[in-house]
């Protein structure tokens, strides 16, 4: 029989569904997570399962202070020290020695774990009240554009969960910057809803990697990724027009109006990224839903959030 989701703002359902060992969708400040108990290996492999996501690719664990932090790694470097009281709670993902509690399907084999601690008053309420910590990859399918409503999550996994915790529309709308340390230098792993000039005002200098087809330091990290069934592509928006002129054409422009195409979404009249990146996700997802047969779009200014904003555009356009 087909489960019907629920949606709601219930937090002793939500508790009641993660002591069952159920997978239930929470909300956080960058995207909803599909979210289970870390330390039990059959919620885990659940989110992998209904996620369809290959067990390579490894999950954050959410928990809800440094104290806990502390009793699932085994160290936390003096920077990743300073990052998470600058930060936490935030969209900063950091990666850190993990202890054996951590059960190694979490993190696919690696050692480290990747933790953070979300910035939602619902989500923070309700790990307070939990005995574990959550592992949480972004409730949308593997490799389609992340949810950052309620809404998005039960249009395509409302039959696969029990619950949704509603707690309204993402305030960030990218996924969390990560950032793990390799031979003592900070690496930013995945840009993302903290800006890497945020991050360099508390620590200095880190390096960025670069977005690669497959990188096995962050399997999930793919190249092809956030993608919109509809092919997207990205460029000049007016040269393009002009080469797919014989197509129906959707417009996801950052500032401007397109007036003559079939569909156009502006992220951000007033030309501001961290607006923009609020939008980003909806507005792919709102486009992907018209009958277009393409999608036209262009980078923003590589400034604050504009870095995560360009990554997931090129992600999605990578297929094309
Ligand atoms: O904002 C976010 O980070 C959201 C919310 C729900 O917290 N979560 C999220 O999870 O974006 P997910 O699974 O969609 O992306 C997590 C990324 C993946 O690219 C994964 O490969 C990487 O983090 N990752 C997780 N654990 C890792 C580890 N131990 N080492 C390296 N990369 C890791
Ligand atoms: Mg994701």
């Amino acid at each position: 029989m087909e489960k019907i989701s629920k949606i709601g703002k219930d937090l002793t359902q939500a508790k009641h569904f993660l002591n069952d060992g159920k997978v239930i969708a929470i909300p956080t400040e960058t995207v909803y997570g599909l979210a289970g108990n870390a330390l039990d290996i059959t919620a885990v492999a659940q989110i992998f399962s209904i996620k369809k996501r290959p067990t390579f690719d490894p999950l954050i664990v959410h928990t809800h202070s440094l104290k806990s932090v502390a009793s699932f790694v085994t160290e936390i470097p003096e920077q990743a020290k300073l990052l998470a009281e600058a930060f936490w709670p935030g969209p900063l993902t950091l990666l850190l020695p993990k202890k054996d509690s951590i059960p190694d399907l979490v993190t696919s084999g690696l050692d480290r774990v990747a933790i953070r601690i979300p910035n939602h008053p619902l989500t923070l309420e309700l790990l307070r009240s939990l005995d574990y910590p959550l592992a949480a990859p972004s409730a949308n399918p593997f490799g389609y554009i992340s949810p950052t409503t309620a809404q998005h999550v039960a249009d395509q996994l409302g039959n696969d969960i029990d619950y949704v915790l509603d707690g309204g529309a993402a305030g960030i709308g990218v996924e969390s910057t990560i950032i793990g340390w390799e031979n003592n230098h900070p690496t930013v792993m995945r840009v993302g809803g903290l800006s890497i000039e945020d991050i360099e005002r508390i620590i200095g200098p880190v390096n960025v990697q670069a977005v690669s087809s497959s990188n096995p330091a962050a399997p999930g990290m793919l190249k092809s990724h956030y993608a919109p069934t509809i092919p997207m592509h990205e460029g000049n928006i007016n040269e393009l027009i002009l080469h797919h002129s014989s197509k129906k054409i959707a417009v996801l422009s950052f500032q401007k109006a397109y007036p003559g195409v079939y569909k156009n979404y502006i992220l951000s009249p007033s030309g501001d990224v961290t607006e923009a990146a609020q939008h980003l996700f909806a507005a792919m997802r709102e486009l992907d839903n018209t009958d277009a047969d393409i999608i036209l779009t262009e980078y923003v200014p590589a400034k604050g959030l504009g870095l995560a904003i360009n990554d997931r555009l090129k992600r999605a356009c990578a297929e094309n």
